[in-house]
């Protein structure tokens, strides 16, 4: 046997992307002005971020990160359990957890840092997680880390997460799912997962990145909207990259579970804390959304006339009534030459393909912001409906 050639297997690997019209690249924003981007030279219309309530660029949270990085410097230095734990940081954690209904909150530097570690710390090797097909890649990832046996059920199957965990009654068992599915903007049946969780004593955990400052009651999220508290839902994630404009994510939980993630989970003791100027910036933008309703009234404003236009053009929209809505086109091949064709009109729509999506399923996913104006939105469906019947599918 002879060992593997590493030259030659990241260039098989490579064409093999390329083939499948796979390959990704990174572009370089160079200036931003609300929603308008200049993208490698060209100003674009931005329909493919997640600051949904488009508080990224709050004069009161860059105030508050420029105040804080001026006293605290622009990092924290250590991790939060050696001297990387600082009072911007507190502040935060519980102005957040008692917004949300939560004893306790933890800061982390992202979202998907978080789902690892919640799922790290929480479940054992011989332990089940419950998961829907369509989950976020970092709760799929955190159960693996974990050495749990990973269960999926078929996407928003509430019997199916039932079947799943009864079909091992004596393993400790954690139910997970995202609030609002983030590659097809469509929403849990939440109240129903709740309910199998509780029956089957297992945890129930809600990545809560796309629900939380746009759905609910004063944006408290979606598991708010469904009526659900803290005894439903017994551990939360919210990550701060979408409506809350930032970087970082909260675990949210009782007492004693926040301090079991505290003392044992990895991704949290062994990594430096989020500088703390972002959990100033955080607890400003936490006002915002407490305060500022205009701007999910602006949203839900916007993603409804999307919709009508779409629906008049026979675009292919899938049923989704948040700011996430994906315009579903198959083949790697059509979604490249679509996304080009609204580049070349000056929009900004990134293609998603496989593995970020299932095989056969690449799509536009078009998100709406309060930071969009109607006839943003107008041009959007011109130009989509113009665009798809131009693009012809090879395949
Ligand atoms: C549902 C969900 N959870 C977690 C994450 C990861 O959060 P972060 O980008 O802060 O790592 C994302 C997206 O990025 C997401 O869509």
């Amino acid at each position: 046997m002879t060992r593997a050639r590493w030259t030659e297997r990241l260039a098989v690997a490579q064409a093999s992307r390329a083939r499948a019209d796979g390959l990704r690249r990174r572009r370089v924003v160079e200036q931003v002005d609300g929603v308008r981007v200049r993208v490698d030279g060209h100003w674009l219309i931005n329909f493919c971020s997640n600051d949904y309530l488009g508080l990224a660029a709050s004069l009161d949270a860059v105030a508050a990160l420029q105040e804080a990085s001026a006293w605290h410097g622009v990092g924290s230095g250590a991790s939060a359990l050696v001297s990387g734990h600082h009072a911007l940081h507190a502040a935060f954690e519980r102005e957040a957890a008692e917004w949300l209904g939560y004893e306790r909150a933890l800061f982390f530097p992202s979202g998907y840092q978080a789902n690892l570690a919640a799922m790290q710390g929480l479940l054992e090797p011989g332990d089940v997680c419950v998961q829907d097909k369509l989950n976020h890649a970092c709760l799929i990832d955190g159960a693996r880390l974990a050495g749990a046996e990973l269960k999926r059920y078929p996407h928003r199957d509430f019997g199916g997460a039932l079947r799943q965990l009864q079909s091992s009654p004596d393993a400790a068992a954690l139910l997970a799912t995202d609030s609002v599915f983030s590659m097809d903007g469509d929403v849990a049946p939440l109240r129903e997962l709740a309910l199998a969780a509780t029956g089957e004593h297992a945890l129930f955990l809600v990545d809560e990145a796309h629900g939380v400052g746009v759905m609910g009651p004063d944006g408290r999220g979606a598991c708010a909207a469904a009526g659900l508290s803290a005894r439903d839902v017994p551990v939360m994630l919210v990550p701060m990259g979408k409506a809350f404009g930032g970087q970082g994510a909260l675990v949210l939980g009782a007492q004693p579970l926040i301090e079991h993630l505290l003392q044992t989970a990895r991704p949290y003791v062994f990594s430096t804390s989020a500088a703390p100027a972002m959990a100033a910036a955080m607890s400003a933008n936490l006002r915002a959304i407490q305060n500022e309703g205009w701007r999910r009234a602006k949203l839900a404003s916007l993603v409804a006339r999307f919709r009508r236009g779409a629906l008049r053009c026979g675009l292919p929209v899938v049923s989704s009534s948040t700011a996430i809505q994906p315009v579903l086109l198959g083949s790697n091949s059509r979604a490249l030459a679509v996304a080009k064709a609204l580049e070349q009109r000056g929009l900004w729509v990134a293609p998603i393909r496989p593995p970020a999506v299932p095989d056969g399923k690449a799509r536009l996913r078009v998100t709406l912001t309060a930071a969009h104006s109607e006839t943003d939105v107008d041009a959007l469906i011109d130009a989509l409906a113009i665009c798809l019947d131009e693009a012809e599918d090879p395949a």
